[in-house]
């Protein structure tokens, strides 16, 4: 679609792909693809929009929300169940079923995968583009190297412009240490991953630097903070990984491929992370 005209929207691009991929491990396939993705788009865009502080605006984005999410539960996961119901495959509805979630409780898992794994990875690829469509030295090093090398010039990125900017925890006891005072229990926190991230006692020297060897150095898998921590860490960090690392080892290799316009920066309060939007892509 894009690169027949030429030229493309990355947004488009990268949403297109994350749906699909975490699509296919929620088991979301019995739908047709060009609908889904407009769907899907709809029902997140709504989920992580903000009203404006009147009772109407408060009213009209619930309405988005419920509206679109039957939508979306009528036409792409209520088939998805129906299917799985008849014959289940190696998916999350699937296991879902066996476990014997409702309905309301699978739409909830679709929406949480949803926008963790599918927002999350639209704004990541568009970011590693820009990076690599800037840098000739790093797209270079980046086609050249080995899946390895590759991963860990993605973590990289990542670090430094991280898409989640902070996770938040509840202390369970006690911690002493950190600062003058006790920080006592059930006390909430927000950590922040921007920060965290370029802290040279937990990333080495020259933090700010793009560097593939980080990760060896500090003896760190080279994820950091990017994707949190514990039992709430990230599922999803392998498979955002691998995803972006296949798609751009093809889409830098498209000869004469540049980035025509600059993403605009957005930042988002209910997400607390950026998106980068209006970013066009164009190759000869
Ligand atoms: C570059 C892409 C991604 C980034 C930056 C990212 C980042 C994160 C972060 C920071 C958290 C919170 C972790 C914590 O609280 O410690 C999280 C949670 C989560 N992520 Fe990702 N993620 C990405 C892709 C994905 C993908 C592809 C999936 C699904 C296949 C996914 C599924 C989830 C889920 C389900 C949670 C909630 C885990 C829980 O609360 O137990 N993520 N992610």
């Amino acid at each position: 679609m894009v690169l027949t005209l030429g030229k493309g929207q990355l947004e488009d691009i990268s949403f297109q792909l994350a749906v699909e991929v975490v699509g296919e491990i929620l088991g979301i396939t019995e739908s047709d693809q060009q609908g889904k993705i407009r769907r899907i788009y709809n029902v997140l865009n709504a989920s992580i929009s903000k009203a404006k502080n009147t009772l109407l605006s408060k009213f009209w984005l619930n309405f988005r929300r419920v509206v679109h999410t039957g939508i979306f539960f009528w036409y792409d996961v209520r088939p998805a169940i129906k299917a799985r119901k008849l014959q289940p495959k190696d998916d999350a509805i699937s296991t879902y079923l066996q476990e014997g979630y409702s309905n309301t409780a699978i739409i909830i898992e679709c929406l949480t995968y949803g926008s963790a794994g599918m927002l999350t990875t639209r704004e990541f690829i568009i970011m590693c583009s820009w990076y690599m469509l800037e840098d000739e030295n790093l797209r270079a090093q980046f086609l050249a190297g080995d899946d390895k090398t590759q991963l860990a010039i993605l973590m990289e990125i990542l670090r430094l412009e991280p898409i989640a900017n902070k996770v938040l925890r509840k202390l369970d006891e006690p911690v002493e240490g950190l600062s003058e005072q006790t920080l006592p229990a059930g006390e909430k926190y927000d950590i922040d991953i921007r920060n965290i991230n370029i802290d040279e006692n937990f990333v080495g020297e020259c933090p700010f630097a793009i560097d593939p060897e980080r990760a060896t150095k500090q003896k760190d898998t080279g994820r950091f903070y990017s994707f949190g921590d514990g039992p709430h860490g990230c599922p999803g960090w392998q498979v955002a990984l691998h995803e972006t690392r296949i798609f751009l080892t093809h889409f830098l290799a498209v000869p004469g491929i540049r980035m025509e316009r600059e993403p605009d920066i957005i930042w988002n309060d209910m997400v607390h992370g950026y998106e980068l939007r209006n970013a066009i892509v164009a190759c000869d």
